[in-house]
């Protein structure tokens, strides 16, 4: 019998049901890009009023598609952390009542944590332990050692902006939509990657594993508006845009790089596992599957659907209701991105 998965961290509104071989029955997303795109980042009290509206009927069209009834269900994942307090209580308050209505187990699990789960449920066992995960998403960059899917030891990651959020400002600066990802991606094509020497803070320093993009940032504005220039410039065009966009995404991959290289060498892990919205990134993915080819390092990389936010990864809850957790309807969320608060979800019991 599945789970039912849901998720509602951020901007999206997700739903899945997963079996307990980690067979995705469904997966339902309802982006709200198009709410957010008028202010080029997610408004929290935007996010929060969506997921109200939209819950209910993105959960009744997952437990659809799935071609299960809810009688069928034989638990409720929910993800409650990190992540914006007002949408993660929207997605738990759905799952306490499905939970308590079907009388099932409700479990949380870590988004993070699930980010990376999505390369266990795209390359099945192949997926072994320890390795070095990469979580590159909009709110998070972070190198973790996982020595268990629920046992994370965070090395290092972002000491100001995630790597999602610093393509998203960069797009706004390049004048164009949001999420800023894609769209550096698209406008990078036939770019010159090396037409402008931008930053990569700390890619030398090897006695940390973590990067910095708010220098980048800086410095692409300065590009795109020099010191000085007379404000309200139009946003640069063709060939212009198009090598901005390269070189600004050519730095983001090589910062990450150096830092997965050096966690690689550090733990001596023959596997990585990446996962979140910026691993979507042709750039970056190809980078590191060169990497792992030269190295004889194995790299898992989820489809581009597992990669940006969905609840099929809320499978990782199977991990937790195996060993017979439950964590009843007293289950709260930890908004923020308080790992030692997080920790709660992965390595320890809890049994209500
Ligand atoms: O994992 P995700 O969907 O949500 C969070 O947990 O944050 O990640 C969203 C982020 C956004 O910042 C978006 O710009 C970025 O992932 N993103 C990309 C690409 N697709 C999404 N960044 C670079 N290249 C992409 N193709
Ligand atoms: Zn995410």
């Amino acid at each position: 019998m599945p789970l039912l998965a849901i998720e509602t961290t951020c901007d999206e509104t997700a739903a899945a049901v997963v079996t307990r071989q980690r067979r995705v029955l469904s997966s339902v997303v309802a982006s709200q890009d198009a709410l957010h795109a008028r202010w080029r980042g997610v408004v929290p009290e935007v996010a929060s009023r969506a997921h109200v509206e939209r819950i209910v009927p993105v959960i009744d069209e997952a437990v659809a598609r799935a071609g299960v009834r809810r009688h069928d269900l034989e638990a409720v994942a929910v993800a409650v952390t990190p992540g914006l307090v007002g949408s993660l209580l929207v997605g738990l308050s759905a799952a306490k009542g499905i939970a308590a209505t079907l009388g099932v187990p409700i479990v949380g699990y870590d988004h993070i944590a699930a980010h990376l789960y999505a390369c266990r449920i795209a390359h099945g066992e192949a997926m072994r332990y320890p390795c070095v995960g990469l979580v590159a998403s909009g709110g998070h960059t972070s190198l973790f050692h996982l020595r268990s899917p629920l046992e994370l030891e965070r090395l290092g990651g972002t000491i100001d902006d995630a790597a999602g959020e610093a393509f998203d400002k960069a797009a706004s600066l390049l004048g164009l939509g949001y999420p800023g990802g894609p769209q550096i991606e698209r406008a990078a094509v036939g770019g010159n990657p090396r037409a402008h020497r931008l930053p990569r803070p700390l890619a030398n320093d090897r006695e940390r594993l973590d990067v910095s993009f708010s220098g980048l940032k800086t410095a692409l504005r300065y590009l795109v508006q020099p010191p000085g220039s007379p404000a309200g410039r139009p946003p640069p065009q063709g060939q212009q845009l198009a090598d901005l966009a390269a070189s600004f995404q050519q730095a983001v991959v090589d910062s990450i790089l150096a830092k997965v290289q050096l966690a690689i060498e550090r733990t001596g892990c023959r596997m990585l596992a990446i996962g979140g919205g910026v691993t979507a990134n042709t750039l970056l993915r190809e980078t590191l599957e060169r990497f792992g080819g030269e190295r004889g390092v194995a790299v898992l990389i989820p489809p581009r659907s597992l990669c940006t936010d969905n609840a099929a990864m809320g499978a990782i809850a199977w991990e937790r209701l195996e060993r017979g957790d439950d964590d009843g309807l007293g289950l709260d969320v930890l908004a923020g991105t308080d790992r030692t608060a997080a920790r709660r979800m992965t390595a320890t019991r809890s049994r209500s």
